[in-house]
């Protein structure tokens, strides 16, 4: 019998990694799954994979900012998935270099990996903060790129990179744009774990930045299932090019927060806190995808609705083991 197809996955202990990994691994791949080196040998949420599924992924320890270390991670591999990045926007507001040597020159490492090592596929992952606030809805591929925080413009030069191997080298890169991405394991930096987990902790009182951004929230499980689309489908249809991923609904993060007391029975009293407030030319006010390119292209749609990503969302929180793991009395950047 023919062994299972390897693939390299970058980012893997982060959240969307994690739950990519998982969909590889229940799609019959095995996973070569980078996780960022630190003293600790810590794997980060790979460390929570079920045995059987670990038994398919080969943790290894690297950097993307290290070419050797990448080119180690993609020998071998038919189809490369790099989601390893520093994501979170206040923290590009203090540490800006740190994006660009991990989102700018990171990509570029694999980039040259996958070229030299002439791999047969790289899924990209940008992300929806790369357009800026809407111009026109819903967001198709052809909007305007605009970067309104030091992340979003770190993210967009990999995507140029990205753009640039395809048409110097032919390197066989597709780039996956997901708009908002929650689920189990998401990081308290992100709103939707941030009112939950406060929730979970016993508060009514949540506090959060500014409530009007509206925002496609998609289930992580649905965003995985986008980058395996990408990562599988027939090379003429997808290399080459970009791809949204989102649902095609929009919400404001008001309301979101109304939902959620919602579905956790919850009464809520919600007040905006100065720190969390973004200048305001760098906060995005609306994102809304157009991912019917995505669909004609590979059939994916999402699985899930708000609500039942949510419900997902709130079971994982209410686990005391799973809260344990999050600080919720600070503010996470
Ligand atoms: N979460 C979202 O809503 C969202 C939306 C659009 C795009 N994205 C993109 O999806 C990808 C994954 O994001 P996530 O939400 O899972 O975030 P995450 O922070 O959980 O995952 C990112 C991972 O990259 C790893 N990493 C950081 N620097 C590294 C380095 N120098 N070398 C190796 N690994 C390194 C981190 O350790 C982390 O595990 C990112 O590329 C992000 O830009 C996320």
């Amino acid at each position: 019998m023919a062994s299972a197809p390897l693939v390299a996955v970058t980012g893997a202990e982060g959240f969307i990694g994690s739950h990519l990994t998982e969909a590889l691994v229940a799609s019959g791949h095995r996973v070569r799954a980078m996780a960022q080196y630190n003293s600790f040998s810590s794997y980060g949420w790979l460390e929570t994979l079920a045995p059987e599924v670990l038994a398919e992924v080969e943790i290894v320890l690297g950097d993307v900012r290290d070419p050797g270390s990448v080119r180690g991670l993609v020998t071998g591999a038919e189809t490369v998935y790099h989601l390893a990045a520093l994501i979170a926007i206040p923290y590009s507001y203090q540490a800006p270099h740190s994006y660009v040597d991990t989102n700018v020159t990171g990509t570029l490492n694999v980039l040259e990996a996958v070229r030299h090592l002439e791999i047969p596929r790289l899924v990209h992952t940008s992300t929806s903060e790369t357009y800026g606030t809407a111009q026109t809805v819903p967001i198709t591929e052809d909007h305007p790129i605009n970067t309104q925080s030091p992340y979003a413009a770190s993210k967009a030069g990999g995507d140029r990179l990205a753009d640039s191997y395809h048409a110097s080298f032919e390197t066989p890169v597709v780039t996956l744009r997901p708009f908002n991405t929650f689920g189990p394991r998401q990081s308290m930096r992100a709103v939707i774990p941030t009112v939950i987990g406060q929730v979970a902790s016993g508060s009514r009182e949540i506090t959060l930045g500014d409530l009007r951004p509206t925002r496609d929230f998609t289930f992580v499980a649905d965003t995985a299932q986008a980058f395996i689309a990408v990562g599988t489908a027939p090379a003429d249809a997808v290399v080459g090019r970009t791809f949204n991923a989102g649902t095609g609904g929009e919400i404001s993060v008001g309301d979101l927060v109304r939902l959620i007391g919602k579905v956790m029975e919850a009464d809520l009293d919600v007040s905006e806190d100065e720190q969390r407030i973004r200048p305001a030319a760098s906060e995005v006010m609306r994102l809304v995808a157009d991912a019917s390119r995505l669909r004609a292209a590979t059939g994916w749609a999402p699985g899930h609705d708000l609500e039942q990503g949510l419900a997902r969302t709130v079971e994982f929180f209410r686990d005391p083991a799973n809260l344990a793991r999050y600080k919720t009395d600070i503010y996470n950047i």
